[in-house]
């Protein structure tokens, strides 16, 4: 694998109807880094993250995960092989407890997720350790539902590590949090990648992106339009000019 890539995109598309959203990207993901996917609204990052984990099909294209075609299979196989997402819109089981929606995602991964089941003190007790680990585990009896976004989005996190994937998917999890919340987060996906898994970043929190991924590719209307170090993009020509021509530009 090494210098090949974790997870590699080539020329991969998604047309919906007319508008072709996802336009011939080729992606390398390298194993142990934070890759950060950046662009203004719109640009196809969520439609991306949708076909590598098999929420979407291609129009045309290829996904290869360490070394193996994944594209076209379902969502839960693609979890066991070992890829987990987080979604830009928070998703948890808003009527469970903090603590059942890890445990529900750890049911999913060693159980297949068919029907209930019971957890072991010791399934407990890991799931407790992730929540410690998200700094939830005061929150763990709580409904899901009532946590304010900050803590639904590291709820999130905590449920995507109860998959136990080699690589993490991370959809706008700054969205919506204070400048400290930010600070916590960097924090813990930096030991998330140091715990070995490899995570993929769309972001427009900016100072976040910049500060915490080692490289970053950047869409528009669909097409990568730059990859480089943090550096290298925000002094790109380009990335500039899509920028200044949306919204984006006043974030
Ligand atoms: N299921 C769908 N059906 C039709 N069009 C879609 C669908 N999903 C996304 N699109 C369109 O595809 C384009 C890319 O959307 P996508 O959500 O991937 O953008 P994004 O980069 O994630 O944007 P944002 O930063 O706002 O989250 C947009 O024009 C969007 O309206
Ligand atoms: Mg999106």
């Amino acid at each position: 694998m090494g210098s090949e890539g974790l997870l590699v995109t080539e020329k991969l598309t998604k047309d919906f109807g007319g508008l072709r959203a996802v336009d011939h990207v080729d992606l390398t993901v390298r194993r142990g880094e934070i890759h950060g996917i950046i662009g203004p609204n719109g640009a196809g990052k969520t439609t991306l993250f949708n076909l590598i984990t098999g929420y979407l099909r291609p129009t045309e294209g290829k996904v290869t995960f360490k070394g193996r075609r994944i594209d076209g299979f379902p969502p839960h196989r693609i979890v066991y092989l070992g890829i987990a997402r987080t979604f830009q819109i928070v998703r948890p089981f808003t009527e469970l407890s903090v603590l059942e929606n890890v445990l529900v995602a750890w049911g999913h991964r060693h159980y297949g997720g068919l029907g209930p089941f019971l957890p072991y003190a010791s399934e407990r007790q890991h799931a407790m350790e992730i929540l410690e680990e998200v700094g939830l585990a005061d929150r763990a009896h709580l409904p899901a539902g009532t946590l304010p976004i900050g803590h639904q989005r590291r709820l999130e996190i905590a449920r995507a590590m109860a998959l136990e994937p080699e690589l993490m998917l991370l959809d706008e999890p700054a969205a919506g949090l204070t400048e400290e919340e930010i600070g916590g987060l960097k924090e813990l996906v930096r030991r998330i990648v140091e715990g070995g898994i490899t995570v993929v970043l769309v972001e427009h929190r900016m100072t976040f992106v910049m500060d915490i991924c080692e490289i970053i590719t950047v869409l528009d209307h669909g097409r990568v339009i730059a990859e480089g170090t943090p550096e290298e993009v925000a002094h790109d020509p380009a990335v500039i000019e899509a920028y200044l021509g949306s919204a984006d530009a006043a974030r």
